[in-house]
């Protein structure tokens, strides 16, 4: 994998981040997680549960970019109104759930306490909105947004016909037409041309080696969050006829016993339930309190 001192800080940062990071994105695509999402085989309850974890990324990178959307390095690529993922998850977790009030659903209430890498991916967007330079944000917000407008489409594609849902139900992958009437959604062109905007604004705004190193090595880290999110997919059995894909967590971690994300997953839902009988507290979660103003869509 590239390192930081081998870069050509003479290209356009777009080039250089996506040559850079070309491996791991490569790796990451063909773990054991992104391959259950793109093959359709993912069960369900699965699919809501992965949606679930990117609701909470997203909102926390939302109000990150929003608490900086003044940023010289983040104020050209900030675009909520077409790049905001948080509103479209929630969305269509209430259609795949049947139900507005989805943070009560007993689906997400025994996804808490929230999976150890979740909570560190958003503890890291968050230390870094609170620091000094938030410019790092710039690789998150570039890994989820492409990534979404690269491969979440083949996602889509997959999910629609997996699940047989219409397309109301998998919004997470629209964006806006640019230019369009509100509420048509951009076609492959469009997407194109979304990416390569996105593309030229990075390339504006991060401009010195100094700012160029910064974000490449926070988007080797932001994609180690991602394949550590991935990771946490349970896929379906392995069929005996299968060959098993190389998943990153092998190549990325040293190797545990298969179970035991499960197991220790089991262990903390269960002495939550445990905790939450002896003390009488309701299964609500305080941390989405931490949300502020977008807070989980309670009740309708
Ligand atoms: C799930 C399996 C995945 C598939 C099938 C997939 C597929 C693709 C494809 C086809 C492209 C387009 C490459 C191009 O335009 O030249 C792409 C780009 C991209 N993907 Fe993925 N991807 C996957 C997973 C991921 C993940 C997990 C992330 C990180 C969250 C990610 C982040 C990106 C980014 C940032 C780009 C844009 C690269 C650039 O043009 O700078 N992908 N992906």
């Amino acid at each position: 994998m590239a390192s930081s001192s081998t870069l050509d800080y003479s290209k356009p940062f777009s080039q250089l981040l996506k040559e850079a990071t070309k491996d791991i994105h490569d790796t990451i695509s063909k773990s054991e997680g992104a391959k259950a999402l793109t093959s359709g085989t993912l069960e369900r309850d699965e699919y809501v549960r992965y949606l679930i974890m990117l609701w909470y990324l997203y909102i926390t990178l939302e109000n990150a970019l929003d608490a900086h959307a003044n940023h010289p390095a983040l104020a050209p690529t900030y675009n909520p109104s077409v790049l905001a993922r948080a509103p479209l998850i929630s969305a269509d977790i209430s259609s795949l759930l049947q139900t507005t009030a989805w943070a009560s659903h007993p689906l997400h209430l025994s996804m808490h306490p929230l999976p150890k890498p979740l909570l560190d991916y958003i503890a890291r967007i968050q230390a870094i909105a609170g620091s000094d330079d938030p410019t790092p944000l710039l690789a998150h917000s570039y890994l989820r947004y492409l990534g979404d407008l690269s491969g979440g489409q083949i996602i889509k594609r997959t999910i629609l016909k997996a699940y047989q849902l219409q397309d109301h139900a998998v919004t997470s992958y629209d964006f806006p037409k640019p230019g369009g009437p509100a509420g048509e959604i951009a076609d492959q062109g469009d997407i194109l041309k979304l990416k390569n905007i996105f593309k030229e604004r990075m390339d504006e705004s991060i401009i010195t080696p100094e700012a160029k190193r910064l974000v490449f090595e926070e988007t080797k880290l932001a994609y180690r969050f991602n394949a550590q999110l991935l990771n946490l997919i349970r896929p379906p059995p392995v069929q005996i006829n299968d060959t098993p894909a190389k998943g990153l967590a092998e190549v990325l971690a040293p190797p545990g016993p298969p179970l035991l994300g499960v197991g220790v997953g089991l262990f903390l839902v269960h002495t939550y339930l445990m905790y939450a009988s002896r003390t009488n507290t309701s299964l609500g979660c305080n941390f989405l309190s931490l949300f502020g103003n977008r807070g989980l869509p309670i009740s309708a």
